[in-house]
């Protein structure tokens, strides 16, 4: 998107606000089908819990992906949005029975990972197939809190555990069509993905039933014009030809499942916020901006660095800057970043900020959460209005203390 009609989203529907470029989900989608054209059956499930925005589902449903959920309240999300249950998987973890039980009745593909819940589900319900989540133990992945397929991790059904899976799946007869893991986000060497596959590769082969295989996600996207990025061709074309001779060996074409969110959303996405005040202490000249962490919480939650640019003085000197929020706790967004020149009423803008930044939004100093835009057909849309306080009150019930 041009700087220019950033600054009209930033005029128009005012700061702060999301905006989302609809040309970038779809290229990325592309481009993802595209490294992978080798394999005759894929399915990409778009993560939902990356963005949630009703009509950034109904777009992703347009291009024909299916979407990856993780709670009841998603799985409502992608129906309401026009996803057929069929083409939704639901990975949850650490969620009761109750809820399980009642997204299978919806006819979602359900995806365990926990053998007691296996066990449990599989003695109700051995007609309704699952698919069954593994933890290969590999460390992958761009930090510990993103790092979700080693052996210390609460995710998946350790590969130690198989042959106790293997006894279930026996036990109870249910039906198992399809395998899955995701070791983590941000995985730059593909030789960790390749060496996670394999694993999967091993565990698939024991099962007899399979539709398909998850591999997941943890594709790193780059987060300024200097970094690096998943060689997506490149694990597109080794992965393929690895899962077709897998499909040979099991004498049946199986689909090879993806489920990514940064990929498809994180870099349509750009958050936009104003210049409060500038600070200059003893040692650090404070951009102090019209947000926090209660609207974009990854720089202070993971250490990511989004790249910043000032878009309405693009091209004056460039100075150092903590870009800092109004939050009543240290949230900074940035420090000692070079920007041009940054003065008071201009409007800067965070890249990378399409996956894990409004659905992780928060009221937090009863601060109302951002717009959200998208950008499509060279026209601006508001896709989710600013809150009013009416937001921030609607459930509360108040009470009146001289009638108690
Ligand atoms: C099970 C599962 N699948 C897919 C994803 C999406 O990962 P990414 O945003 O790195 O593509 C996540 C992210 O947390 C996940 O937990």
């Amino acid at each position: 998107m041009e700087k220019s009609k950033l600054l009209e989203v930033a005029k128009k529907f005012g700061t702060p606000s999301y905006v989302y470029d609809t040309t970038k989900i779809k290229s990325q989608y592309y481009r993802l089908k595209n490294s992978f054209k080798l394999v005759n059956k894929l399915q990409i499930n778009y993560a939902v819990k990356a963005l949630s925005n009703l009509s950034i589902l109904k777009y992703i449903n347009t291009l024909g992906a299916g979407i990856d959920t993780v709670s009841i309240q998603e799985v409502i999300l992608g129906i309401r949005a026009g996803y057929s249950p069929k083409k939704i998987i639901y990975t949850p973890n650490g969620v009761s029975i109750d809820e399980i039980y009642e997204v299978s009745k919806m006819g979602v593909n359900i995806n365990i990972d926990n053998l007691n819940i296996l066990e449990q589900f599989g003695n109700l319900y051995p007609e309704t197939p699952v698919c069954i989540r593994i933890n290969p133990h590999v460390m992958a992945g761009g930090n510990n809190k993103i790092s979700v397929g080693h052996i210390d991790s609460k995710f998946g059904i350790s590969i130690h555990q198989i042959p106790l899976l293997l006894r279930i799946v026996n036990n109870t007869n249910i039906k198992v069509n399809g395998i899955h893991m995701h070791t983590g986000s941000d995985i730059l060497d593909i030789d960790v993905f390749i060496h996670a596959t394999e694993i999967l590769f091993e565990t698939a082969i024991k099962f007899k039933n399979l539709e398909f295989i998850d591999f997941g996600s943890g594709f790193k996207v780059p987060y300024s014009p200097t970094d690096t990025e998943t060689n997506i061709e490149e694990l597109g074309v080794k992965l393929s030809k690895r899962f077709n001779k897998f499909c040979k060996d099991y004498g049946k074409e199986i689909t090879l499942a993806f489920e990514p969110g940064k990929f498809l959303v994180s870099e349509a996405g750009k958050f936009l916020c104003s210049v409060n005040s500038i600070k200059q202490t003893t040692s650090t000249v404070f951009a102090q901006v019209d947000s926090g962490f209660n609207h974009f919480i990854r720089p202070m939650m993971y250490g990511s660095n989004h790249y910043i640019e000032n878009i309405s003085n693009p091209n004056d000197s460039h100075r150092f800057y903590s870009v800092v929020g109004y939050i009543c706790e240290t949230d900074t967004f940035a420090s000692n970043r070079r920007i041009s020149k940054v003065s008071e009423g201009d409007v800067l803008c965070f890249k990378n900020a399409g996956a894990y930044c409004f659905s992780m939004a928060s009221n937090y100093n009863s601060r109302y959460k951002p717009s959200e835009v998208l950008y499509i057909n060279n026209k601006l849309i508001e896709i989710r209005k600013r809150e009013t306080i009416e937001d921030l009150i609607k459930n509360q019930v108040e009470l009146d203390f001289n009638t108690l």
